[in-house]
């Protein structure tokens, strides 16, 4: 049988044309969505690009992205707070309350840049953290596309403290609090993925920018070899609380991160993201999909994931950082040998701030 999907959504078999599944609607600017409610959104692309992300997978990208965890993770099952908290904005709009909690450390930062952006257009708090994140993420080579749902109502409420975990916090403790929203720990590793565009400016205060790996504007695999490698410098103070040893100097690492690669239950998990980039994605993709969406109904939502830009792909190859080989791996997947990676050449680097 030979069927073809026309620009306008129709399915034709042969001659005979239907309307198929995916029902496609032409904005009044001419864009392309699947339902008109999601028309709104192509001027506000424009504006975030443009005035908000430079374009870039920079800082403001690593900070909405950051912004759309700590807004939806305020979600628990145990507390019966299953019929609204999750990703409904409160951080922002009760935002006195949220960001006076110590894990929300530095997020008020970028509810104050989104700010006028949230108030300039007709979307929720909640759709606008979830939208800005997955418009931020799609200017990251190799990172995947992002779904995104339109149509949370507003917040009631604030979340309560403690949702947030803390780079300090024992693994067992975080993936307790991760299956008390909902997540595997496989799911875990996969959102982890996010720390591959991403830095701290308050873990270290002496040396904010600092990145967790040694490609931040990329979202690759080298958070997840970095990590495993054995740290033997601090790349500021030391002695901050949530920090260990990292391998680089200008990168930091935290000792969550440390301990997710190394502990039994997630070793394997993480390893299997070395140099996988096309697992990354999928993964990380399928479990944003979920955090973007705890506390809400997804039937109540419009799909408008069709409007996310595509990101870029990936050219880099994962590798070990110049000096670096698979013998300053600690070794922690058990079942499976570390992946063999080329060395960048040269002297041993060091990572930029951002
Ligand atoms: C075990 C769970 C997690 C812990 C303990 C944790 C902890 C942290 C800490 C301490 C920082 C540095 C903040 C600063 O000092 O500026 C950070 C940054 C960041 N986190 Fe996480 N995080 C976790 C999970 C996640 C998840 C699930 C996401 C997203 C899906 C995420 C996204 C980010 C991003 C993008 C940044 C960088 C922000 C920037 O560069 O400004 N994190 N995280
Ligand atoms: C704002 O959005 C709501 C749907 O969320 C819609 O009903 C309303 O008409 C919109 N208002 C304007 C001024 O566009
Ligand atoms: C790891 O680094 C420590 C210093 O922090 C050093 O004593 C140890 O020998 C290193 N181990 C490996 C396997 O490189």
């Amino acid at each position: 049988m030979v069927s073809f999907k026309t620009l306008n959504g129709y399915l034709c078999l042969i001659f005979i044309c239907t309307a198929a599944i995916t029902r496609r609607v032409t904005c009044a600017d001419g864009n392309i969505a699947s339902h008109a409610a999601c028309c709104v959104l192509f001027p506000i692309i424009e504006d975030l690009q443009a005035n908000l992300f430079d374009n870039e997978c920079g800082e403001d990208v690593h900070e909405s992205l950051r912004l759309t965890f700590h807004d939806a993770i305020g979600f628990s099952k145990s507390q019966g707070l299953a019929g609204g908290g999750g990703a409904d904005g409160s951080i922002a709009v009760f935002d006195s309350v949220e960001t006076a909690y110590h894990a929300n450390g530095g997020i008020d930062d970028i509810i104050d840049t989104q700010a006028p952006f949230v108030a300039k257009y007709n979307l929720s708090a909640g759709d606008f953290i979830q939208f800005a994140g997955a418009v931020g993420v799609s200017n990251c080579a190799g990172a995947p596309r992002l779904e995104f749902l339109l149509g949370r109502p507003p917040p009631t409420a604030a979340a309560p403290d403690l949702t947030v975990p803390e780079p300090f916090d024992s693994v067992t403790s975080i993936l307790a609090r991760f299956a008390d929203a909902g997540f595997s720990p496989a799911e875990v590793v996969a959102l982890l993925a996010s720390h591959t565009i991403a830095a701290a400016d308050h873990v270290d205060p002496t040396i904010p920018g600092t990145p967790f790996d040694s490609t931040p504007s990329l979202f690759d695999s080298q958070f997840f070899i970095e990590t495993q490698l054995n740290g033997t410098l601090f790349p500021g103070t030391g002695g901050n609380q949530g920090e260990v040893l990292s391998p680089l100097h200008g990168e930091i690492r935290l000792e969550s991160d440390f301990a997710l690669a190394r502990d039994s239950r997630t070793a394997c998990l993480w390893q299997a993201n070395v140099a996988e980039q096309s697992h990354i994605q999928t993964t990380f993709k399928a479990a944003m999909a979920k955090l973007a969406v705890l506390g809400q109904n997804p039937n109540k939502l419009i799909d408008c994931s069709d409007v996310i830009p595509v990101p870029p792909a990936l050219t880099e190859k994962a590798h070990f950082p110049a000096g670096f080989t698979k013998a300053n791996v600690n070794r922690a997947c058990a079942a499976t040998p570390f992946p063999t990676l080329p060395t960048d050449p040269g002297p041993v680097t060091s990572v930029a701030p951002v």
